[in-house]
């Protein structure tokens, strides 16, 4: 039997990007977004990835992008739907539930449903959530 243990330092952040993206890249669903249309540059984008994430759960100040703009850059070519982003929550939520048990497990998994709700309401739906300025 594996035991589990939570996301504790930048190694399990690596373990649990780099998992979850060898899931995106062959997923029929999504796959595309990143291989096909915004043609991703893995060594550069899985680092960045890397600091965004040890910056959500340990506070590290490792991430100072904008994702949203990022993500606005790629809806106007890939025109999101509903369905990628249920699609990008279930392939996240299901790797850190395979890896990892614990409270930065559960913060991660919170933090990604609250992110992709966000961008959800805003590139599908069109609206700007409250709180948020439109760009
Ligand atoms: C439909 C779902 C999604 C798709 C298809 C998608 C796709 C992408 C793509 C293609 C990039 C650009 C990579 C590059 O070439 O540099 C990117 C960047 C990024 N994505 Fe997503 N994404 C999705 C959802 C999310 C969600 C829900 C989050 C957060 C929880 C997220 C966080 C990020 C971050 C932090 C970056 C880096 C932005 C930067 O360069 O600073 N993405 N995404």
């Amino acid at each position: 039997m594996i035991i589990k243990h939570d996301i504790e330092n930048r190694d399990d952040v690596q373990l649990l990007v780099d998992t979850f993206y060898d899931k995106v890249k062959q997923n029929e669903k999504i796959g595309y977004i990143f291989n096909d249309i915004a043609k991703v540059n893995w060594d550069k984008h899985l680092p960045v990835m890397y600091n965004f994430w040890e910056n959500i759960l340990f506070f590290t100040g490792s991430y100072n992008g904008n994702p949203m703009a990022v993500h606005g850059h790629i809806h106007r070519l890939a025109n999101f739907t509903a369905e990628h982003f249920d699609e990008w929550l279930r392939l996240f939520t299901s790797t850190v539930h395979e890896l990892f048990e614990g409270e930065k497990a559960e913060l991660a998994k919170q933090r990604a449903i609250s992110i992709a709700t966000v961008m959800k309401i805003k590139f599908v739906h069109g609206h700007t959530p409250i709180g948020m300025t439109k760009n």
